[in-house]
């Protein structure tokens, strides 16, 4: 009896877990000009669209709608003339069933991995932070763990500084590669956490110890992280309580909005309770400040600067707020094209192949204040947003399979090796 009313009392919890998403539909859009692009760009705003996958001319992209708006979006879907077709005909209800195959998964899977960083399934912060604690230990000649300050609701924000000469060579140039700054991108841990290793434990390419210094930052925003994992799945945002007065019933900043470059201009929400919410003041986030003084601290020798994001097989560059080109366009777009090619080497035929450009143009939606924009403006010559490849269709629920993990951060991986070399042929000392 006690077991049955405690199964009983689990699966009423976990069903009430996303209670908020109820009525929610997920949609499939492909634009196929310019023009529908910008359409769906303006509809973000006015319909609170929230897209999943950043759609592209001819290339699908995945968006949540609100049960009060789904009517609206679908009028003005065949207004325009933009194929969609619906993905999940109740968010809440496909969340669930992803819930029950990642707990089978688990069961399944369970194995006592002492201090190793598995690649076949997502991970909790708890399991990436003790990684990052053990390497930190184990190896303590070349990597030194930086908790710069605890995120809002008092986690410690973690990184590592990576060098075999203790940041202390002049010559070397660094790249600086952060990840979670959207806690629901759940894929993007894992590219920093493989990067560590192939530094670290599994250094194939002495080069990239002699020639750089790495800074490598998990996961931005650990309170987001968490609260991912426990109550919402698609939560994007801090979870600040001290920014507005309705902070309390609509917690928050989206970290990609909240830098000092074109602050709260366009692409923003001047709500709280919006997915793009840019936050009371600039940088008003610990999680913000925390990559700001990373890049300026690292600033002379700084030649790259990755973002990681999910999903849309896509590396952006600046100027995101108006999609006018900035001086390094040139380079930006050849670095960005070379790490793709290299990625297509090995890619698989179901990824869809990268596409490289201006944020503005390839989303059609302009967005101010983004982390990318704030890094190229204080002088960062190549900094870029990375979507990393979702399957769309071949989507399991709104998962990555996990299975896909380990060929998502080894590909990755062979780009990031690629733009680096480039970066500081260019712009090393
Ligand atoms: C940096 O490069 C300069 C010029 O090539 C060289 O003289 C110097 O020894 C190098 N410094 C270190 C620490 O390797
Ligand atoms: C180290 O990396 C290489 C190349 O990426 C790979 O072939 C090899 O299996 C790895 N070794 C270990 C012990 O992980
Ligand atoms: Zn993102």
């Amino acid at each position: 009896m006690k077991i049955s009313y405690f199964l009983w009392f689990f699966l009423a919890f976990v069903s009430a877990k996303h209670e908020s998403y109820s009525g929610w539909k997920s949609y499939y859009v492909t634009p196929s000009s310019m023009d529908q692009i910008e359409i769906l760009g303006q509809l973000t705003d006015s319909l609170d669209l929230d897209f999943l996958i950043y759609a592209t001319i001819g290339r699908e992209g995945l968006v949540l709608v609100k049960p009060e708006y789904q009517m609206t979006f679908e009028d003005a879907m065949e207004d325009v003339g933009i194929s969609f077709s619906v993905h999940a005909e109740d968010v809440k209800s496909q969340l669930d069933k992803d819930d029950e195959l990642m707990i089978s998964r688990r069961k399944l899977n369970r194995k006592s991995s002492q201090g190793e960083m598995p690649y076949d399934d997502y991970q909790t912060l708890d399991v990436i932070y003790d990684y990052i604690d053990t390497i930190a230990e184990k190896y303590p000649n070349l990597v030194t763990l930086v908790t710069p300050a605890n995120s809002f609701e008092g986690r410690p924000i973690k990184y590592l500084k990576i060098s075999s000469s203790n940041f202390q060579n002049d010559n070397k140039s660094i790249v600086f590669l952060e990840a979670m700054i959207h806690p629901r991108e759940w894929l993007t841990a894992p590219v920093a956490t493989y990067s560590i290793h192939k530094l670290v434990e599994n250094l194939t390419d002495s080069e990239l110890l002699d020639k750089f210094d790495w800074i490598i930052l998990p996961v931005v925003n650990p309170d987001g992280y968490v609260y991912t994992f426990e109550r919402e799945r698609f939560w994007r945002k801090t979870r600040s309580t001290d920014q507005h007065p309705s902070s309390d019933q609509c917690p928050g900043v989206d970290i990609n909005r909240n830098f000092d470059f074109a602050w709260n201009t366009v692409g923003v929400s001047n709500s709280p309770c919006g997915e793009s919410y840019a936050g009371g003041r600039p940088a008003s986030e610990v999680e913000t400040r925390v990559i700001r003084d990373i890049l300026h601290d690292n600033l002379p020798r700084m030649v790259l600067y990755l973002s990681i994001h999910s999903y849309g097989s896509m590396i952006l560059y600046s100027w995101g707020h108006d999609g006018s080109l900035s001086n390094y366009a040139l380079p930006l777009q050849a670095i960005g094209v070379s790490m793709a090619e290299k990625i297509s080497e090995r890619s698989l035929p179901d990824f869809p192949s990268y596409v490289v450009g201006n944020a503005k143009l390839v989303v059609g939606y302009q967005m101010s204040g983004s982390s990318h924009d704030y890094a190229h403006s204080i002088g960062v010559p190549l900094a870029y947003t990375w979507e990393l490849p979702g399957l769309s269709r071949g989507l399991m629920g709104f998962h990555l399979d996990p299975k896909y993990i380990k060929q998502v951060v080894e590909e990755t991986w062979d780009g990031i090796v690629v733009g680096a070399k480039a970066a500081r042929e260019l712009f090393g000392k």
